[in-house]
């Protein structure tokens, strides 16, 4: 169930029942030669909602712009600073929690995410804690709220079907892994493109021209060229199967 697509109404039975919530966030950003500026956004929107459908919770608006700081030197990218972002998810949360949501489950597309989304659950905690004064907390907007963050390519089956997909050809940016998913939502926007694997990458770029230096194409030791719709079909399923028990016990604790 879309948020979005909901009445106000409507929300507020759902909260009769559940106070749980799918928070998709992803990126704006280059994804190699034939990679979508969308599909980290993309990919974390068709995972959420496909968990949404299955464990019949309600899905936010996808959060597009992420981190994305290094892909600035590639057109097309848009980013949100370090603390803009920690600010986006912060007061995303807390107009939820108003309503009375309190258990947040937010599905990540985009590693250079990890670390804000993070600190933003960590900024929202401490509006609680700083402000106990020594006393029990009160049934504000404050009370109980829990976040979490799961960052779908990194799940156990996904990762144990990329290595039987693509061996070491999935490396670590604009991945076939995720070019498949995007394929597989949008097989009128797949592009083909002639390419080389691309050499073994790191993750120790610094700023923009240092990553467009290093990555001349976009690409991070990934060989997209590898992708196929119905590899993201695959992955698709795999996730939302392996997040569905996740997500029952999140809420439920
Ligand atoms: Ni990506």
């Amino acid at each position: 169930m879309q948020l979005a697509l909901c009445t106000w109404s409507e929300v507020e039975d759902y909260l009769k029942s559940s106070t749980g919530i799918i928070v998709p966030i992803g990126s704006t950003e280059q994804h190699g030669p034939n990679g979508l500026i969308g599909t980290d956004a993309i990919c974390a929107e068709v995972v959420g909602r496909g968990l949404g459908e299955r464990v019949n919770a309600l899905v936010t608006p996808t959060i597009a712009a992420g981190m994305a700081q290094h892909h600035m030197a590639f057109t097309g990218t848009m980013t949100l600073r370090p603390t803009t972002l920690i600010a986006v998810i912060r007061d995303c949360v807390v107009s939820l929690a108003a309503h009375g949501f309190r258990r947040f489950y937010f599905v990540n597309g985009h590693g250079g995410n990890i670390a804000i989304v993070q600190s933003a659950f960590a900024e929202i905690y401490s509006e609680r804690s700083m402000a106990l004064d020594g006393r029990e907390p009160g049934d504000n907007w404050r009370g109980g709220i829990a976040c979490t963050l799961r960052n779908w390519w990194l799940r156990p089956p996904v990762l144990a079907l990329a290595k039987e997909l693509y061996g070491d050809m999935e490396g670590l940016h604009a991945t076939p892994s995720e070019v498949s998913l995007t394929q597989h939502v949008y097989p009128d926007h797949i592009k083909h493109v002639a390419m080389d694997p691309a050499p073994p990458a790191t993750l120790d770029f610094a700023d923009a021209f240092d990553f467009r230096r290093r990555f001349p194409d976009g690409r991070m030791g990934s060989h997209p060229a590898l992708s196929r719709p119905e590899h993201g079909k695959r992955f698709l399923d795999a996730v939302v199967g392996d997040l569905v028990d996740d997500y029952r016990k999140f809420v439920a604790a």
